[in-house]
């Protein structure tokens, strides 16, 4: 199979976990014989700093003639006091609104040898199995007017949380249709109680249901939501949400399987040109360092070739070799606990890489850790 694939690193940790991915997906396409072409595209700060612009037309051009966009992250302090348009989240914004990626999976996936890594008992993390679907763009997000004003002659601000019915139908049947192939269970979550917006979702979510009587529909308020991660995330199949509760629950829900460095995702297009990304940020703290967690965007690089190409058994050993390699006992450094053996993010590449192709890695055999 020859694939072409935009790679788009960004800024901070984003140019070594995209790195790493990209060594993952040789690794692949040598072991079962595939040919992925790689091209290259500047995207927030860098792109600010090199060409003007957050998301210059360039790398538009080079993702819309690629089967599928691999994304770091973006953003740091450098560009912290910039104003909107020159803000490296403006371009991962325009990139999502761009492509139409309207539908954000981010599934929360369980590690029993991760389980120290969780700051919550074992108990209540172990066999935890959901996806949070993420309505991706509209809401606060995209909302307008979103401005400083002036309100009777004092400083004032608005944001718009703005979603038309059709937009959330088509984020509500999408989580219906993945309830389907999995436990059969939607929890939609709103703010109902106070909101408009959440109001209609509810409506909406209710004459969805009807079309899959098979799936059952469950609604609940975001803060209780933001508990019940928590309480008991066993309860959850799939969530599916706005896209400010889903940013939101999707960082919280991180730390069921560790860290923030574990969590995978894939925006999906009606197009069917989609983009994926680790759900963390660029880290400007640790970039540079070979410290990174790389499993994140190896993840995102699993669920492109299972969602995007149909390569399933391919997807499958990348999702293998990361769990072998966790259960050898490697870590890096945001998931380790006492024992366990930090290694950097090129040496956790090097392992997973060595897994996926059955042969030993350098750092296992030299046991070159800390
Ligand atoms: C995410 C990130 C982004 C978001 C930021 C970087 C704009 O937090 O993908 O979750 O809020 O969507
Ligand atoms: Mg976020």
């Amino acid at each position: 199979m020859l694939k072409k694939i935009a790679v788009l690193p960004g800024d901070g940790i984003g140019k070594e976990v995209t790195k790493g991915a990209v060594e993952i997906l040789e690794a692949v396409a040598e072991r079962y014989g595939h040919s992925f072409q790689f091209e290259y595209g500047k995207i927030g700060g860098i792109a600010i700093d090199e060409t003007g612009s957050p998301l210059p037309d360039e790398t538009l051009e080079i993702c819309k003639k690629s089967d599928a966009v691999l994304l770091g992250a973006v953003g740091g302090p450098k560009w912290d006091q910039n104003p909107p348009q020159l803000r490296p989240e403006t371009g991962l914004l325009k990139i999502r609104k761009e492509l139409n990626l309207y539908a954000n999976l981010r599934p929360i996936t369980y590690y029993s040898s991760l389980s120290e890594a969780s700051p919550l008992r074992k108990e209540i993390i172990e066999e935890v199995d959901f996806i949070i679907v993420r309505e991706l763009t509209g809401g606060l997000y995209f909302g307008k007017p979103s401005q400083r004003t002036v309100h009777h002659g004092k400083e004032a601000v608005v944001d718009t949380l703005f979603y038309q019915r059709d937009e959330i139908k088509r984020i509500v049947e999408l989580a219906f249709q993945l309830a389907r192939s999995r436990r059969q269970k939607v929890t939609s979550v709103d703010k109902a109680n106070v909101l408009e917006s959440s109001r209609l979702w509810r409506e909406v979510a209710n004459e969805v249901a009807k079309d899959y009587p098979d799936v059952e529909l469950e609604h609940m308020l975001v803060d209780n939501a933001a508990m019940q991660l928590i309480r008991n995330p066993k309860q959850f199949d799939v969530v599916v949400t706005e896209n400010m509760f889903g940013d939101i629950l999707s960082d919280e829900a991180s730390v069921l399987t560790g860290s923030l460095g574990m969590l995978p995702s894939a925006s999906l297009s009606e197009t069917g040109l989609n983009l994926y990304e680790p759900i963390h940020g660029s880290a400007p703290d640790i970039a540079g360092m070979n410290y990174a967690n790389p499993l994140a965007t190896i993840l995102s690089a699993a669920a492109m070739l299972r969602l995007s190409f149909g390569l399933e058994e391919e997807a499958e050993a990348i999702e293998k070799a990361v769990k072998e390699v966790l259960d050898l006992g490697f870590r890096t450094r945001d998931i380790s606990s006492q024992g366990s053996k930090v290694i950097s993010t090129s040496e956790m590449v090097a392992e997973v890489k060595a897994a996926i192709l059955d042969q030993e890695a350098i750092s296992n055999i030299m046991g070159a850790y800390a």
